[in-house]
């Protein structure tokens, strides 16, 4: 007999951009899809779009209950296979405003290390699984604009890396898949010039193949790994006239 080969997947962050678009594709390739978010309207939305495979729970990542809406999602999806870490926030800070600092530091670094670190031992008790995050290529470099933004990404990364490094040395079929997009046509995209933007929908074709073929960290679009390592060579003198 074939095994089912729908998997249960969990995207935190998906009424929106890149996160909507990928439950999307998931549910066109026949997986079910536990969603979430803060708007309650466009999660609704999805679910009536797709009654049979889309599950809901409507909650803040900067709140205390998490863990339990993430568990209440498990319980009715049945299971998870895939979690990806998709909420984000980001705002141009040019006064170092605390309220924007605050909330990128609670979105992008305190829910997110709360339950990824959740999904990561919950795959060790069930023995396989799989766990991604939408980081940034602002991970790689401190940003003068955004400050709170590219440092809360360079966590993200950084942490992802060090689960890829913890699953391994488990010896267990978990795997971590660390995203960082350039520049992709939602309504976060920010900052001036915006080039090699991409459409959302190429994105998220790259980031579910990246997924699928277990790649540890991947680029968005794939030619920004060239972007990638011209800021990671550039020395501190040149990068800090344009950073
Ligand atoms: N677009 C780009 O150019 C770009 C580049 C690099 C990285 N990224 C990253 O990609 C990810 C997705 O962003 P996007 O571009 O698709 O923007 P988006 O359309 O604004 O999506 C952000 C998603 O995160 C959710 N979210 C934000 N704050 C939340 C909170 N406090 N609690 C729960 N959910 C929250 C939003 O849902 P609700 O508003 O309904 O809560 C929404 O579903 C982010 O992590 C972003 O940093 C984007």
């Amino acid at each position: 007999m074939k095994s089912d080969p729908s998997k249960k997947i969990i995207i935190i962050g998906a009424t929106s951009g890149i996160g909507k678009a990928l439950a999307e594709l998931y549910v066109q390739k026949g997986n079910y899809v536990g969603i979430t978010g803060r708007r309650f309207n466009l999660l609704q939305s999805l679910r009536q779009q797709y009654p049979e495979q889309i599950l809901t729970e409507c909650f803040d990542v900067r709140g205390d209950q998490n863990i339990h809406h993430l568990n209440s999602l498990i319980e009715q999806l049945g299971g998870l296979d895939l979690l990806i870490y998709n909420a984000g926030y980001g705002e141009v800070s040019k006064t170092l405003n605390w309220e924007i600092e605050k909330a990128t530091y609670e979105t992008n670094v305190r829910g997110f290390i709360e339950i990824i670190n959740y999904s990561f031992n919950y795959f060790v008790q069930q023995g396989n699984g799989h766990i991604a995050a939408t980081s940034s290529i602002a991970a790689i470099r401190g940003n003068s604009w955004a400050p709170a933004y590219s440092a809360s990404k360079s966590f993200m990364s950084n942490y992802m890396e060090g689960l890829y490094m913890k699953a391994k040395r488990m010896r267990l079929p978990i795997y971590v898949t660390d995203i960082q997009p350039g520049f992709v046509k939602t309504k976060l995209a920010k900052g001036n010039p915006q080039f090699w933007i991409a459409q959302t929908d190429k994105a998220v074709m790259q980031i579910a193949k990246a997924i699928e073929k277990k790649k540890w960290r991947v680029y968005i679009t794939k030619r920004w790994w060239l972007i990638a390592q011209v800021m990671k060579l550039a020395p501190g003198w040149l990068y800090h006239k344009f950073g």
